[in-house]
């Protein structure tokens, strides 16, 4: 057995995995021209608007809106549902701030329904669950890349009546039963933030093929202002705030959605070899890629097995002194114990606003609100995979950890 770089043995990899700049002359060429037509905000220039059709051609949908960021993209679409206040909104428990902060600023409430242990996306007998008669929406998450189970999701939503929205901010170009996700629910949201699939810097598009939601959400990227040409008197149909995206950023975009492809296959077969190479070893579950899905790997997640020869701390010190970059528990706890505006209910003023409607169900969020979740984030970690890794990286990647699996198994082995 090799000796582990942790006690002094050769780490596998001395020189950092590869890794490249997202934007290049196609983005600069997309940039030269808004400096070159001196426009620059959202209803004065052309890119803005070409990178929302672009995107809607790409889904195959009628309305794409481009807005400021993931978690814009999400308001978005909760301004399209237009939930009552104190409406529930079902949504994961393992995502970004970003897909729960859109829900409470529309006076709904956030319910969490529970992890899959293997797939780590919503568990679909849990979102059953926890439907209410105050249920207005199904928010699901695809997490690190991996559709959830959508057939059984589409399934309970259509059985209640619910519209079902989408969180692909991770999952760029992911697809389930061979459609694209965000195009199988009835909204899909995306953040295009720096570390994302494609990205804008900052960013985010809503996408609907529901003519309605679609005017709704166009309006309410804007104030709710109905624009006319010309000056004169405005009418504001409705609250909503601004996130109107910028034309550098809508140039960018579209240089970057010319490129989604080649980087979702990229991440889609790093990913997938990855898992060829170490997914029969000792203690270790890699994600599993949900029935029918195809994951395009945003990171890549693994766990620890319950009761296993190691915990994901002790695995990620060993991985670490290889010379690979990983890190235990991702969010370290499920995202409503992160968050004093959903745990402790610190959010308007001293109001508690949703939770204290008179309209709203009395709701507390507890480590007993999602057992499964608080088990498995304490057994995960997370591989940051990019477009970037050569054949040579992923052959790397994969000697480490399997190196570490098994030096470690093997010495639990020989306590
Ligand atoms: C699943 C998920 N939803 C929402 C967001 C929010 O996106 P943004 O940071 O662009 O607002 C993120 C960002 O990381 C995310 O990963």
């Amino acid at each position: 057995m090799e000796r582990l770089a942790l006690n002094g043995g050769t780490p596998v990899r001395r020189t950092p995995l590869t890794t490249g700049q997202k934007w290049g002359w196609a983005e600069l060429q997309e940039i030269l021209e808004v400096f070159e037509a001196g426009r620059y905000g959202r209803f004065s220039g052309t890119k803005v608007a070409a990178f929302e059709q672009a995107a809607a051609e790409f889904f195959g949908v009628r309305h794409a809106i481009a807005s400021t960021s993931g978690t814009a993209s999400i308001h978005v679409a909760l301004g399209m549902l237009n939930p009552e206040p104190g409406d529930e909104i079902i949504t994961a428990p393992i995502t970004d701030l970003g897909s729960v902060v859109p829900i409470l600023y529309q006076q709904a409430i956030p319910v969490f329904a529970d992890s899959d242990p293997e797939t780590f996306c919503l568990d679909p007998a849990d979102v059953e669950r926890k439907v209410t008669p105050r249920t207005r929406a199904i928010l699901v998450v695809h997490l690190f890349g991996n559709p959830c189970d959508l057939g059984a999701i589409l399934e309970i939503a259509q059985r209640h009546h619910l519209p079902v929205i989408e969180d692909c901010s991770q999952a760029h170009g992911a697809e389930y039963q061979g459609k694209l996700c965000g195009t199988l629910g009835d909204i899909g949201c995306f953040s295009l933030q720096e570390s994302k699939h494609m990205t804008t810097g900052e960013g985010g598009l809503t996408i609907t093929d529901d003519e309605a939601w679609g005017e709704r959400g166009r309006l309410f990227m804007d104030k709710g202002r109905t624009r006319q040409p010309g000056w004169g008197r405005r009418t504001y149909l409705f609250l909503a705030p601004n996130y109107r995206m910028m034309e550098l950023q809508g140039a960018i975009g579209l240089a970057q959605l010319r490129k989604l492809p080649d980087i979702v296959a990229r991440r889609h077969a790093n990913g997938t070899r990855l898992t060829e190479l170490i997914g029969d070893l000792p203690g270790l579950r890699p994600q599993r890629v949900t029935a029918g899905g195809k994951h395009t790997y945003w990171h890549y997640a693994l766990a620890v097995e319950p009761e296993g020869p190691y915990t994901a701390e002790e695995f990620c010190t060993a991985l670490r002194a290889e010379g690979i970059p990983c890190a235990p528990y991702y969010i370290g706890q499920p995202i409503f114990l992160c968050a004093d505006s959903v745990c402790r209910k610190v959010t308007f003023g001293s109001s508690q606003l949703p939770f204290s409607l008179p309209t709203a169900r009395p709701i507390e969020y507890t480590e007993e609100t999602c057992p499964v979740t608080m088990d498995l984030l304490r057994r995960m970690v997370t591989l940051p995979l990019t477009e970037f890794w050569t054949n040579q990286d992923v052959e790397d990647v994969a000697a480490a950890v399997r190196k570490v699996a098994l030096g470690l198994a093997a010495r639990r082995g020989s306590k």
